[in-house]
């Protein structure tokens, strides 16, 4: 094996929107929040370990303290759960699948999917990546014949042909085109919350709401095909094992009443499982590309390691442990450009957390893009270091590296979006030498994940190896 922990120049920092320094006024708040929330926070938000104010009448506590987080989201969750603003946005899309779900609804959720994206799970799900991975090698070096190349829409559909055929057997080209047509409708009109939405109680409904509902009722006939196109395929296959997790699904009995998922709550649980497991893996795949062609010198070594690592279809999972720098790279992506840059709860009972007391109702978020970047919890903050987790560099915090969350509310689908990200950036780097095409910084920018602020091309060349 290569020597993963062989020296690099000295960490860059690449990019990363302006902190501001000055006082913001409520309504300047609101603006920079739909504008880009990582412009939210000052200095102090990423020094101090408890921040606290009011925002728009609700008092908002921001945890950076690992004690703090461990509390609200592993000791004490129960006491914590989705906020209104997070609800009105995602429930058109989501619907009451896992992300949303509260209570038995969730455990027994939860109990049915996660057997299925378990770590034993890995290599049929590896298998589905490499193949769909190759096809996109093939297609991109199609593409690129000396053109610049947009990655993010090509990541994009990739990881949604994974998520298709690896969860749900599903070939993703009769829908694909449609499902992401729509999805970026949403996030254009309905995935910000609009000042009414952070203000009017649950039981009403928002101006927003009304064009979500509109929006719910096509993104369900939409599912609804896919689930018939999936019932289709199982009416020709033999009888036997679970074939993936629609057939999970389909099986799962709650073990108190003994029913199953009846027609709308499978819905909800293609569409978020579909949509949790492809956006946040391609906003990963697309930082990890653009830093990789920022820092030659990293893709470098990336293409080397792949290069000596069998990653073929049937070998795939077993060569995960031959790209430690490669995963370190995944690794420090989803440190310094977290797609899921803001958790948020509401406090359902009164709690103390830090010596302060908590009233129901106040809205407690913590935010891995600032814990990720917190002067306290790590050196050079900003600094892109994959060797930070290299095999035996001391392991950062637990509290302190969140990209999937903690405790009992933890990203479902962790090992397999690790797993496809360094499988598919593995590939992508031995089949091509990327370089950024144009000039200017490409910023972050919180937009329902953590995105590129424009669209961005690079040239991809192709490696004779
Ligand atoms: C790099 C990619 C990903 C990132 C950064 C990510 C991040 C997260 C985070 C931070 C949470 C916890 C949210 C909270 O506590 O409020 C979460 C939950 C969740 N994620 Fe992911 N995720 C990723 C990929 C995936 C994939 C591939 C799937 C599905 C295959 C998935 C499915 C889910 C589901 C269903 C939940 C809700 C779990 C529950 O509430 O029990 N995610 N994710």
């Amino acid at each position: 094996m290569l020597d993963a922990r062989r020296r690099l120049n000295p960490p860059s920092a690449l990019p990363r929107p302006p902190v501001t320094t000055r006082e913001r006024t409520q309504i300047e708040a609101f603006l920079v929040l739909r504008r880009n929330p990582l412009e939210l926070w000052g200095p102090a938000a990423y020094k101090r370990d408890i921040l606290h104010g009011r925002f728009l009448g609700r008092e908002q506590v921001m945890l950076n303290d690992p004690d703090a987080i461990r509390h609200v989201l592993v000791a004490n969750h129960e006491n914590y759960g989705r906020n209104i603003g997070t609800r009105r946005v995602l429930q058109p899309v989501l619907g009451n699948g896992l992300v949303l779900a509260e209570g038995a609804a969730w455990r027994h959720q939860r109990r049915t999917v996660a057997p299925a994206l378990a770590p034993r799970t890995m290599p049929v799900l590896a298998r589905h990546v490499v193949l769909a991975t190759e096809e996109k090698e093939a297609e991109l070096a199609r593409a690129a014949g000396g053109r610049p190349v947009e990655l993010l829409p090509e990541l994009q559909h990739l990881a949604l042909t994974i998520a298709g055929r690896s969860m749900f057997s599903l070939e993703m080209e009769e829908f694909g085109a449609g499902l992401r047509a729509l999805l970026m409708r949403y996030a254009r009109r309905f995935a910000q919350p609009g000042f009414l939405d952070l203000l009017l109680p649950a039981s009403v409904r928002s101006p927003l709401d009304i064009g979500r509902a509109a929006f719910r009722a096509e993104w369900l006939r939409l599912i609804d095909r896919m689930i018939d196109a999936r019932e289709r395929q199982a009416e020709r296959a033999p009888e036997g094992r679970p074939r993936d997790l629609f057939d999970l699904l389909s099986a799962a009995r709650d073990p108190e009443t003994g029913a199953g998922f009846n027609r709308a709550q499978l819905r909800d649980e293609v569409a978020t499982l579909i949509l949790a497991g492809h956006e946040t893996t391609a906003a990963t795949l697309f930082w990890a590309c653009y830093a990789a062609a920022r820092l030659p010198e990293h893709q470098e070594r990336i293409a080397e390691e792949a290069a000596a690592a069998d990653l073929s279809a049937g070998n795939a999972a077993a060569a995960l442990k031959r790209l430690p720098f490669t995963r370190a790279h995944v690794d420090e992506t989803l440190r310094l450009y977290p797609p899921a840059f803001l958790i948020v709860r509401e406090a359902l009972g009164p709690d103390t957390i830090g010596g302060r007391r908590i009233a129901p109702g106040t809205v407690v978020s913590v935010s891995p893009w600032v814990v990720h970047r917190h002067r306290r919890r790590w050196r050079n903050p900003d600094g892109f270091d994959p060797s930070r987790f290299l095999p035996g560099a001391p392991p950062p915090d637990r509290y302190a590296y969140i990209p999937f969350g903690t405790g009992p509310r933890v990203c479902v689908g962790a090992q397999f979006a690790l797993t496809e990200a360094t499988l598919v950036l593995a590939r992508l780097l031995r089949a091509f030498r990327l370089e950024p095409f144009g000039s200017g910084a490409v910023l972050p920018r919180g937009f329902v994940t953590t995105q590129p602020d424009r669209p961005v091309r690079f040239l991809l060349t192709r490696r004779n190896h």
